[in-house]
């Protein structure tokens, strides 16, 4: 999705622009460009490539002003005239995130008055709006107040007039923007990645904030127009946690931070002796025992975290759940239940479907949210009642993979938790399951070890062009979330379904070219799945399966083996997600797609 960094500071700012650009990439884009004043002029550069390609453009570029952009295409095609940032008369610039939904009339409008558009988007009506009330003398700040006052949507932009050189003004509402205070300048960023190098001081705007920032300080003013204090984090991220390393790209190092990334989630559970409500907020104890139903909410590959977490919480804590994809809930009409826990998941808390989901649950009538999310200060941890952050550290890979892991791990505790409170665990199993998730680490370390053997059979997809994905129970959602990273990151049409399904249509489908995926627990369905995997090998399918110890499996006659190391009980579609993003990371490969940043997709979908 759309990126934005902005900068004003005692050097040429154009360095930090580009660098800024350049750790927005993982979020997804097409386009690119920057703005800065120099002598009274808008100095402006834009291009279609890659952010690699604007710096070569931009080798002369200078001033000590600058508001840059990477743009995701929603409205106007990948193109040059359509990148940010847009000028009005050569006098203002803006940088846009989000989409003005009344951006056809407000055009009509501005044209009547005499403004040239010169681009397909609807962030150029921000750029002539904020010009027609800024050349009615108003200053750069009201101009920019009254502008957005007549915006609907969501955004997050900054502006810039080029007789102006001493400020940016910038203002969010749905869309994520902070600034970042350093000793040698001011910046504004949409995502903390693009300052983590320049700054650790960060201040995070809240919704209808509008904020003027000078070398020399900011000010920030709430919807309303009155000015208010925004607190100052010392953000504890450092620059070099979001750096390569070993790895060749951020998908494989971030498989490969899974061990770490369950130790610091689980770090506050697996240090004590017992569960306690506390650690999803002070009012959990008081709130969890209300509950008598739950409501999971989420998009994606946190949508099928929520899938898991169904098979947990009714089995082990007897408590009904339902789970839905947020964009669908928040259109459909449905049926409040106040007596629900609304639990939303996400990786990066501005996924605008999720964020609408839970603020159409609460116009319900709900009242007890919880979210589980990666990105403390996020949209979502803001708006919701009880929170609990992975910790997964920064996922800058666009297939999400730590992050799916830790948010397990994360429903995994809450469902003891509430199984606890409900009576449906004792302390032997407590302890036990304690026991479990501390070994957790060691268990996906031992996965990560198949590696090597995964990327052999890696290369016999190389020339497949569809794929199926079978499992059944706790194990299905792992099946939707395999098959989604592999079509996500090598293009290799994929499906998933519960193994029992097959013969009730897809079975159609197998023949020799049909790849066939099979999550193979040792759990109490094997038997069941054995015979479906039967079905495939009588219809001439390729099996691969991953096998738990214990299950049988041999490889041979079209039935290639994944030895998975260990059954892991309740926590194993942790273990299997593991191999499968192994296989998709080096089909990927063999297919040379781009791992980290596939085609057409973006790393938070900050629009609907
Ligand atoms: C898939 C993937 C997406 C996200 C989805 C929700 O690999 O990353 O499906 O899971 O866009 O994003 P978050 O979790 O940030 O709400």
């Amino acid at each position: 999705m759309c990126g934005i960094i902005g900068a004003i500071a005692k050097n040429n700012v154009v360095p930090v622009l580009l660098q800024g650009l350049q750790r927005l990439e993982y979020r997804g884009y097409d386009s690119a460009g920057l703005a800065t004043i120099d002598n009274n002029k808008l100095q402006r550069i834009r291009s279609i490539g890659r952010v690699a390609d604007l710096a070569r453009q931009s080798s002369t570029a200078c001033g000590y002003i600058g508001i840059a952009h990477t743009r995701w295409a929603t409205h106007g095609e990948p193109s040059e005239r359509n990148a940010h940032p847009h000028l009005s008369g050569n006098l203002i610039a803006v940088v846009h995130n989000g989409i003005i939904e009344n951006y056809e009339e407000l055009r009509m409008q501005l044209t009547t008055q005499g403004f040239l558009f010169t681009s397909d988007t609807d962030s150029e009506v921000i750029a002539h709006l904020i010009h027609s009330h800024y050349s009615r003398g108003n200053s750069l700040l009201a101009a920019t107040q009254t502008a957005i006052g007549q915006l609907t949507g969501a955004y997050a932009i900054g502006v810039m007039a080029a007789d102006n050189s001493n400020q940016i003004i910038c203002a969010r509402k749905g869309s994520p923007l902070l600034l970042g205070l350093g000793t040698d300048g001011h910046y504004i960023a949409s995502d903390l990645s693009a300052l983590l190098p320049i700054t650790n001081n960060i201040l995070y705007l809240q919704d209808g904030d509008v904020a003027e920032v000078s070398l020399s300080g900011y000010q920030i003013f709430d919807a309303n127009g009155n000015t208010v204090e925004r607190a100052v984090n010392i953000c504890k991220l450092h620059s070099s946690k979001a750096e390569l390393g070993e790895y060749r790209h951020y998908m494989q190092k971030e498989i490969h931070e899974q061990p770490q990334a369950l130790i610091n989630t689980l770090e506050g559970v697996c240090n004590s002796q017992a569960l306690v409500p506390g650690i999803f907020g002070a009012d959990a104890a008081r709130i969890f025992p209300q509950i008598e139903k739950i409501l999971i909410l989420a998009c994606g590959t946190s949508h099928h975290a929520g899938m898991v977490a169904r098979y947990w919480l009714e089995e082990i804590a007897g408590i009904s759940c339902t789970v839905e994809i947020a964009s669908e809930y928040r259109y459909r009409v449905s049926v409040p239940d106040p007596g629900s826990l609304v639990l939303t998941i996400s990786q990066s808390g501005e996924t605008a479907d999720t964020l609408a989901a839970l603020n159409h649950a609460k116009d319900l009538g709900h009242t007890h949210t919880l979210s589980i999310c990666n990105v403390p200060e996020s949209a979502l941890t803001r708006l919701s009642g009880l929170h609990f952050l992975t910790h997964a550290g920064p996922e800058i890979g666009v297939a999400s993979t730590k992050a799916f892991t830790t948010q397990l791990a994360a429903l995994f505790i809450l469902t003891l938790i509430l199984a606890k409170q409900r009576g449906g665990l004792d302390s032997k199993e407590e302890y036990n399951y304690l026991h479990a998730l501390r070994h957790l680490p060691t268990a996906v370390d031992s996965v990560l070890k198949l590696a090597p053997d995964i990327a052999r059979i890696a290369e016999r997809f190389s020339d497949k062009r569809h794929a199926l994905f079978l499992g059944r129970g706790l194990h299905y959602p792992i099946a939707l979330e395999g098959a989604l990273k592999l079509k996500e990151i090598s293009y290799i049409h994929a499906e998933a379904y519960p193994a029992g399904e097959l013969k009730h249509g897809p079975l159609a489908l197998v023949d020799k070219e049909m790849p066939v995926i099979a999550v193979a627990p040792n759990d109490t369905l094997l038997a069941k799945l054995k015979s479906n995997l039967q079905e495939v090998r009588a219809r001439g399918g390729e099996l691969y399966v991953f096998a738990d110890a214990g299950t049988r499996f041999h490889s041979g006659d079209g039935l290639h083996l994944i030895q998975m190391p260990e059954h892991a009980g309740y926590l194993s579609p942790i273990l299997h997600t593991i191999a499968l993003q192994l296989l998709a990371y080096y089909v990927a490969l063999q297919k040379g797609t781009d791992v980290d940043k596939p085609r057409n997709l973006a790393k938070s979908v900050t629009v609907e």
